[in-house]
């Protein structure tokens, strides 16, 4: 009876250090955002601070210090100051920057499923182009960056491309022919310019206002926020507002990190991302007339192209690049009306 009682006893004992071990290990398993867990994280991109992907850079901020009461914190490097595209895509992929805003046209480099984005006239507007970012295709293509140690968050949209000439009125796609005309670095940008008959130089944003004020280009692809911004209407007479393809820019984290983070935190990430996505594509949406209006008032005239003039050039594009990849010439059927 003796040993049945201290037998009795060392049982309760070993279930009591059991249950303690098991709450202490519970606090220990806690997701990262109730154990406190602190970040500060390094986000790159290359346009100015005036621009309007830098302000989505900043509401990106503002929207994780507000998620994560104050555990979220972010560095951002604007105006390339930590290099090149390939350079900021580059420290990203290793883990030295976290976040970038990388402009699909460079990306469509190092994952050709991007390329989809250059499809011309594929969207109506700005509104329509935000809403596309909500489609199983667009996730699919983000999803093309896992194997190269990158999450592709979202997209963010700064307005359309339109052209601008220094100092000839292109009224049709054949005005183009011979015209040394700045385009991205980008292969399907760089060969729709060429299907129209420009000549199409691969100049960086930096370079662009010296070209065209010295007359080495005759005119640039371009978003009429960065020709505010980088005043290229002090040596561009003509600026056609023809929203012929659209720009987002990529927004993408490390993946090792991301992966590491708990639910809850990954949650915040996403939803930050998303609010400062709809935060660009709105604001500039609703910008579009006061920004032709302050090209005019400066003197640049602002005029418009008939998209039917394009018919040709948009179905060569399709021809040429939808059977280059399942993922774009899934693109196309979806968008194309
Ligand atoms: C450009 O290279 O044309 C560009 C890059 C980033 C934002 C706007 C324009």
């Amino acid at each position: 009876m003796k040993g049945l009682r201290k037998y009795g006893l060392t049982l309760l004992i070993f279930v009591l250090i059991l249950t303690t071990a098991a709450c202490s290990s519970d606090t220990d398993a806690k997701p990262a955002s109730e154990s406190g867990e602190k970040y500060t994280f390094k986000l790159a991109h290359i346009t100015p601070t005036d621009h309007m992907w830098h302000k989505a850079a900043e509401k990106f901020k503002e929207e994780l210090d507000k998620r994560s009461d104050g555990r979220m914190q972010v560095e951002i490097y604007p105006a390339s100051q930590l290099g090149t595209e390939a350079d900021m895509v580059q420290q990203i992929s290793s883990g030295s920057v976290d976040f970038g805003f990388i402009t699909a046209a460079y990306m469509s480099s190092r994952a050709p499923a991007f390329t989809a984005w250059f499809a011309p006239y594929a969207f109506e507007d700005l509104k329509e182009t935000n809403a596309a970012r909500d489609t199983e295709i667009a996730k699919k293509i983000l999803g093309t960056l896992d194997g190269q140690g990158i999450k592709g968050l979202d997209y963010v949209f700064a307005g359309n491309r339109v052209m601008l000439f220094k100092d000839k009125e292109v009224k049709k796609p054949e005005d183009m022919k011979g015209l040394a005309f700045r385009v991205t670095p980008s292969p399907p940008l760089q060969d729709f310019y060429k299907s129209l008959g420009a000549s199409p130089e691969s100049l960086p944003l930096p370079e662009v206002y010296a070209a065209i004020q010295t007359g080495v280009i005759d005119g640039m692809d371009m978003d009429l926020d960065a020709t505010i911004t980088n005043k290229y209407h002090e040596v561009a007479k003509y600026g056609a507002v023809t929203n012929h393809m659209v720009w987002p820019a990529v927004a993408m984290m490390n993946k090792g990190k991301y992966d590491k983070m708990s639910d809850a935190d990954k949650k915040i990430i996403d939803e930050a991302i998303k609010a400062a996505a709809d935060y660009s594509a709105e604001t500039r949406a609703s910008q579009e007339e006061e920004f032709k209006k302050t090209l005019s008032d400066a003197g640049m005239k602002i005029y418009e192209i008939d998209q039917k003039l394009f018919e040709p050039y948009i179905k060569q594009f399709d021809e040429k690049y939808g059977p280059t990849d399942p993922l774009i010439q899934e693109f196309i059927d979806t968008f194309r009306k």
